[in-house]
């Protein structure tokens, strides 16, 4: 493994999760190229490490040479790329299939030791498009580069994440919330520190003992399964915005997921409605995180953290949680 330069590639290192993978591979002293259309955007990752520790790479993902470009040296390439919608000109063909594959061409050609990338909990299931393309994408991938190390993470939490914000901002301005399908869907929402440590594990752990992570899938879940209506309460617990559940069946919630696609941000999609008709959960009998030596974060020890904020009157208002 060390045979190579302490290098590794992070695509998406932008991103939400991407940004706590970054911050762990300096910490371990990697110099990381963070591959992105955009380099001022990973410009904030570099008070992480030293100075050119952090590499901010331009990548055009479509093509071949760029992405090779992007692994040429690297060790370890992480990839989390990854879009929730569709636009005219991104696709989720695109994005999880189509240039994940260029990057396990790339691994293989290029002597890549470790290559991780990040798919999503329930693909097998899901009947949304999102999931159909991060299902085919893994079959795509596999087939390019046996030996990638796939993670499927439930929804994600942390301060930055976009799922828990969004309602919490909901929560903040609307005084009814829908209950879609009725509010029963489960997810296993896990810590983006969490995630951030598997990919690591994944990538850097010798392979000994019986452990060896390449070629594996690993499903990563929180310790706490929760529906969606308990999602609500535990935001109205953490924001002191109790709001009134109005229960809206999925066929209703995809006429209004329509209007809500046109937004420049669509709030929601009708792909999502229907990513919601099927759990989101750790199935049995796969590998999950305690594989990889965590053991899972709850959600009471961050929400709190970032959730107070959207209290009224900031996060000081009530001194119980002050
Ligand atoms: N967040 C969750 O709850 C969750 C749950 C399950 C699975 N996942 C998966 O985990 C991975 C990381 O998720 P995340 O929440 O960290 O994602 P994110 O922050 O939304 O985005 C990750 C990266 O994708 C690139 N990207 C975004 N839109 C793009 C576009 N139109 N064209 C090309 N690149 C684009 C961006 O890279 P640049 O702008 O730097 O090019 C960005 O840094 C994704 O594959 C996601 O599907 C996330």
């Amino acid at each position: 493994m060390s045979a190579k330069r302490k290098i590794a590639t992070v695509f998406g290192g932008t991103g939400f999760l991407g940004r706590h993978i970054v911050k762990r591979l300096v910490a371990e002293g990697y110099t990381v190229k963070v591959a992105t259309r955009v380099p001022e955007r990973a410009y904030f990752l570099k008070p992480c490490g030293s100075v050119g520790q952090v590499v901010p790479f331009l990548c055009r993902y479509s093509d071949p040479a760029s992405v090779r470009e992007a692994i040429e040296g690297a060790s370890i390439v992480v990839n989390c790329l990854g879009i929730l919608y569709e636009r005219r000109r991104r696709r989720f063909h695109d994005l999880h299939n189509q240039i994940p594959v260029l990057m396990a061409e790339a691994c293989m050609r290029e002597g890549v030791v470790r290559f991780i990338h990040i798919s999503a909990l329930g693909v097998d299931q899901a009947r949304s498009r999102y999931a159909a393309s991060k299902r085919e994408g893994e079959r795509a991938i596999q087939a390019a580069c046996p030996w990638v190390t796939i993670m499927r993470p439930s929804v994600i939490f942390g301060p930055e994440d976009n799922f828990f914000n969004m309602f919490a901002r909901l929560a903040q301005i609307f005084p009814l919330l829908p209950l879609i399908g009725g509010g029963k869907t489960k997810f296993q929402p896990v810590y983006v520190g969490d995630v951030a440590q598997a990919v690591l594990v994944a990538a850097l752990r010798p392979v000994a003992g019986g452990f060896d992570p390449r070629g594996q899938i690993y499903e990563l879940g929180g310790p706490e399964v929760v529906t969606f209506r308990q999602i609500y309460e535990l935001l109205a617990k953490y924001t002191g915005h109790k709001r009134i559940l109005v229960p809206l069946p999925f066929s209703v919630a995809k006429i209004d997921a329509f209007f809500l696609s046109l937004l420049p941000r669509p709030l929601l999609t009708p792909d999502q409605v229907e990513s919601l008709k099927t759990d989101n959960v750790v199935g049995s009998g796969n590998l999950t995180l305690s594989d990889l030596g965590i053991s899972p974060t709850g959600m009471s020890l961050i929400l709190p953290s970032y959730l107070e904020t959207y209290r009224a009157g900031g996060r000081f208002a009530d001194k119980k949680t002050a």
